[in-house]
């Protein structure tokens, strides 16, 4: 593979949020894996464990699960003017529902950890209190692990979503997939044949983020332009998400 066609992968990577329940082929979900198990991770700790789930009632629980959070972020969210609210929690008729369209993916794989495996590392031994505390080490690893997944899966020609896990619902999930109580569960990839073509996607240009030597204070954002620039992102997303009725 050269450049350009990693380029290529990286753009064609993108978050699907509907799934058609076509089975996956053989074979894809351990490949996918295999890559995962190649990420990079401080001193080589490796805390990873992947759960695959295909099982239906499992997966129906664990999507009530993420309904549940999902409600509690809606009392966050309506906090919020509706230009301001993230696209899931914006649209007639939808508000305060449950968002979960991942369901008829075909698999789930929980991406979890064992924070012991950082903690023995000399990272941990060193860094722990530079660098964001004791989970930080723990949750980039873990992070970058689960971005190889996404990528490996537009690989393979399948769409894939990043769910994020509240500490809401953690024990319960934990318990559904009997974890052992030091492990932790980081996020759910839902994975399967995406239900339909997402909207351009929206990025920051290049010129903006990147500085040559140092920073570039023209480049500099206050607080003004941070407060635009969520404005400008909401708009730009709110399409990302197909499954609104209006906005
Ligand atoms: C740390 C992290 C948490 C995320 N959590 C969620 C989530 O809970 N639900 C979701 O639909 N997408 C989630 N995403 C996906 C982002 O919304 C998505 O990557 C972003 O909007 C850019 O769109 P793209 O992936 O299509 O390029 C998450 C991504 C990251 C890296």
């Amino acid at each position: 593979m050269d450049i350009d066609q990693f380029l290529e992968l990286t753009k064609k990577r993108r978050t699907i949020r509907r799934f058609n329940p076509d089975p996956i082929p053989d074979g894809c979900i351990e490949k996918i894996l295999e890559a995962a198990r190649f990420a990079q991770s401080g001193g080589n700790a490796q805390p990873w464990e992947f759960i695959v789930v295909k099982n239906p009632e499992t997966k129906n629980r664990i999507v009530e699960l993420i309904a549940e959070a999902h409600k509690y972020n809606w009392d966050i969210e309506k906090t919020r003017v509706e230009e301001l609210r993230h696209p899931a929690y914006r649209g007639e008729g939808r508000q305060g529902e449950p968002t979960v369209t991942f369901k008829d993916a075909p698999v789930f794989i929980v991406v979890c950890g064992d924070p012991r495996r950082v903690q023995a590392t000399v990272i941990a031994a060193h860094f722990i209190i530079h660098e964001g505390g004791p989970q930080a080490h723990f949750l980039k690893n873990i992070g970058n692990a689960t971005q190889i997944i996404h990528l490996a899966a537009a690989a393979c020609g399948l769409g894939s979503q990043w769910v994020t896990v509240s500490s809401a619902i953690e024990a319960r999930l934990k318990d559904l997939l009997d974890l052992p109580v030091e492990f932790a569960v980081h996020t759910i990839v839902p994975i399967g044949y995406p239900a339909y073509t997402p909207a351009p996607n929206y990025r920051r240009d290049l010129s903006e983020m990147v500085h040559y030597e140092k920073y570039d204070r023209t480049k500099y954002a206050t607080g003004e332009d941070i407060y635009n620039y969520l404005l400008k992102l909401r708009n730009k997303t709110v399409p990302a998400y197909p499954y609104r009725k209006k906005v």
